[in-house]
């Protein structure tokens, strides 16, 4: 006897070294004991199109697909669906169930609702021995047993959970938007996402689970999340227009749902309550990104993290706005939470370029620390987010926490020295000026 958990990940090596055949006998057997593990029958229909059996492959998503649409699995109803599609087998009666039983008519939604969770893990399984040969007609016996082993089964749950984003839409949306997603069937360890690149869709984990987790500069790694089946990643660089804030790798196996700009322009009039809610997905994880990789909320747990958060008040700012107005009385403390800010000086006429903050930098500390007036404007290059500390309160948070004085004198001493050398480098250009000319 062995485990359920490592029989399906023996499976999955074997299926990824090309041993189609091999992994087969293993995902039959998890069927046999386990006919309500959908993601081994899945596997199975993946086995019979890599053994060349794509007739009997299709007869396996189909029912899947089924079993998932009733059991409150959706997101892999539409994988199975969408893999119907390529082997040019039926599958419009399955997406019109899904629209059904999915869409924002359905009366079936309830927030109330269960679904039919995968057989656990330690669930004991007889694996065949692999040494010996398959008995003969294995691979139809394998393909009959996952098509046909929820026919009998009618305990679906009376009421299912929404999709998050797709089912606020209309059917007409809905089925449009469906039709669109690209279906990404992914080994363990795949980057799905890299940190700094351009992004230009996002994802829901259909099956399986992923990890989200960003690098410093120094190359430590923060994990920011694990994310499952009916979450959504990715939509950050696309609401944001910024490159992607974190890496997103495969843990185990996932099966992922993409929806592309196309996806999102098959919405029309309809983006906009999809807007708001992916906007309301980024400043949750903004601001749980801040609390966990920014170094004002390291001397504190979380609680008190939040506690402190609360303490900021959220500003929107449009580009060409100043924040800081060099010169001015140092107001408070400042955290870029998203957008894009320019930082310079000016004196004599002329303007210094100094820096551009990003998403997680802090500003307005130099003149707090030393309490003295700002001396550089700070102004917003896009439509940002800021959030802000009162001088007050900051004070109060450096008498309690050394930690945070400390961060904030050396942030500052960088910036003064980063600020002196750009001022020797421009000394050198005029002297180079004068030479020229
Ligand atoms: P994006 O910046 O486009 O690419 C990386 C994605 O990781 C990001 O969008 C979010 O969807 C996701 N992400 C970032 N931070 C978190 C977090 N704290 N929790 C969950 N997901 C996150």
């Amino acid at each position: 006897m062995a485990k359920l958990g490592e029989v399906k990940s023996h499976a999955a090596r074997l299926f990824g070294q090309g041993q189609p055949l091999h992994a087969l006998r293993l995902y039959d057997a998890i069927v046999a004991v386990a006919p309500l593990d959908y993601e081994a029958r899945l596997k199975v229909a993946d086995c019979l199109v890599s053994l060349g059996e794509p007739t009997l492959a299709a007869d396996v998503y189909r029912s899947v697909s089924w079993y998932s649409l009733k059991s409150g699995h959706p997101l892999i109803a539409i994988v199975a669906a969408r893999v119907l599609e390529t082997l040019n087998a039926e599958k419009d009666d399955l997406l019109a169930a899904l629209v059904v039983r999915y869409g924002s008519e359905s009366e079936l939604i309830n927030k109330f609702a269960g679904r039919l969770n995968l057989p656990g893990s330690d669930t004991d399984v007889a694996p065949p021995d692999l040494r010996t040969e398959a008995a003969p007609g294995f691979i139809s016996a394998a393909a009959k047993r996952a098509a046909t082993c929820t026919d009998e089964f009618d305990e679906y749950p009376e009421a299912i959970h929404g999709i998050p984003l797709l089912s606020q839409l209309s059917e007409d949306a809905f089925r449009r938007v469906v039709g669109t997603l690209l279906v990404g069937r992914l080994p363990h360890n795949a980057h799905v996402i890299r940190s700094g690149e351009p992004g230009q869709s996002f994802f829901f984990v259909a099956s399986g689970s992923v990890r989200v987790y960003t690098v410093d500069g120094l190359g430590r790694e923060t994990e920011l999340a694990i994310l499952g089946e009916g979450a959504v990643f990715g939509e950050m660089a696309l609401i944001s227009a910024q490159p992607r804030s974190a890496s997103v790798q495969v843990v185990g196996e996932a099966d992922l749902l993409e929806v592309t700009r196309d996806s999102l322009s098959a919405l029309a009039d309809e983006l906009e309550p999809v807007a708001q809610a992916l906007l309301k997905f980024t400043r949750e994880r903004l601001l749980n990104n801040l609390m966990a990789t920014n170094r004002l909320f390291k001397p504190f747990d979380r609680s008190q993290q939040r506690d402190l958060l609360r303490r900021f008040t959220s500003h929107d700012v449009a580009p060409g706005t100043d924040i800081i107005h060099q010169g001015d009385e140092g107001m408070g403390l400042f955290v870029v939470l998203s957008g894009e800010m320019d930082v310079f000086s000016e004196e004599a006429g002329k303007t210094t370029p100094l820096a551009t903050l990003r998403s997680g930098d802090v500003f307005g500390e130099m003149a707090l620390i030393r309490g003295e007036p700002t001396n550089a404007t700070v102004r917003a290059a896009k439509l940002s987010t800021v959030l802000f500390l009162a001088r007050d309160y900051v004070n109060r948070l450096v008498a309690i926490a050394p930690d945070i004085k400390k961060y904030l004198l050396a942030l500052a001493e960088d910036r003064q020295m980063a600020t002196e050398l750009l001022a020797l480098e421009h000394d050198d250009h005029a002297d180079d000026e004068i030479v020229f000319i």
